[in-house]
């Protein structure tokens, strides 16, 4: 290992550092430039529907309820056109163990790193993905650091990300509060070199293939409580792993008419 710890020299280590990290190396579905064999990518990472179901109905994630609200499909009734309307129907990924879908997104990564013999996980992460990280790896008795991007460069900390720490220290992670800027990336990547540690990030095949099982539920749900799939699922869209799962679980469970929609945030 370089001894070079300067931002250029780990910066320059990075695709290096990473390929470690996931045990992935992503030139390898590069094509003619700009292209990307991501479908193949999802098939070499190795794990089927049903690995990915047992590996989560061990920790307890996932199978959550799907529940019809009854209050705003009335509404709906109301005001759409006559012989319109839509029964809509929220799924409670409350009900996974730390709270949230992304434990669908960490039991993946975390078992991952089990089995190939990591020693812990680390996830750069501001928002409740890093709790589900800290409580997968609990389970499975990895050690675990989360990085959080918290404080503005006048090092004012956003409230809502700085209280996130003490939900990770509860579940035995160390939590490590920086500011949001390239240096972010410096810090994580210097700790994935010292650490050794499997990179559990959002976005890797590991935490899209676990929200699979997120839209084959919604589909399943849907065949038995209303006989026929979804006309269409909303999906929650920031870096697009959340609607790429979903929409794969949804075709893998043969939902392929469903509309799929990404709802991102208006940030202008
Ligand atoms: C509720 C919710 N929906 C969606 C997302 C974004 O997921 P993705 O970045 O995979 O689009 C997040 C991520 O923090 C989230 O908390």
């Amino acid at each position: 290992m370089s001894n070079d710890m300067s931002f250029n020299a780990v910066m320059g280590r990075k695709n290096e550092i990473m390929k470690k990290a996931v045990g992935i190396d992503y030139e390898n579905y590069e094509f003619s430039g700009i292209g990307f064999d991501y479908e193949r990518m999802m098939r070499e990472t190795g794990y089927s529907l049903q690995e990915v179901q047992d590996v989560q109905r061990a920790s307890g994630v996932g199978n959550t309820p799907l529940i019809e609200l009854k209050n705003l499909t009335a509404l709906a009734r109301k005001f759409a056109p006559k012989g319109k309307g839509a029964r809509i129907f929220v799924k409670d990924e409350s009900c996974n163990p730390s709270g949230s879908f992304k434990d669908r997104r960490a039991s993946i990564s975390a078992h991952n790193a089990k089995v190939k013999g990591y020693k812990g996980v680390a996830a750069a992460t501001s928002g409740n993905y890093g709790a589900a990280v800290a409580s997968q790896a609990a389970m499975k008795n990895l050690k675990c650091i989360i990085v959080q991007e918290c404080y503005d460069s006048r090092k004012v900390g956003q409230p809502e990300i700085l209280e996130k720490d003490r939900k990770c220290e509860c579940y035995g992670a160390e939590v490590i509060q920086l500011t949001v800027g390239p240096e972010l990336f410096y810090a994580y990547l210097r700790i994935l070199e010292e650490t050794g540690y499997f990179n559990a990030s959002l976005y890797t095949p590991f935490g899209v293939v676990g929200i699979e099982t997120l839209g084959y539920e919604v589909a399943i749900q849907c065949r038995e409580m209303l006989g026929k799939d979804p006309d269409a699922v909303i999906i929650t869209h920031a870096g697009g792993g959340n609607v790429t799962g979903t929409a794969r679980g949804l075709i893998k469970a043969g939902a392929s008419d469903t509309e799929v929609i990404g709802a991102s945030v208006d940030l202008s």
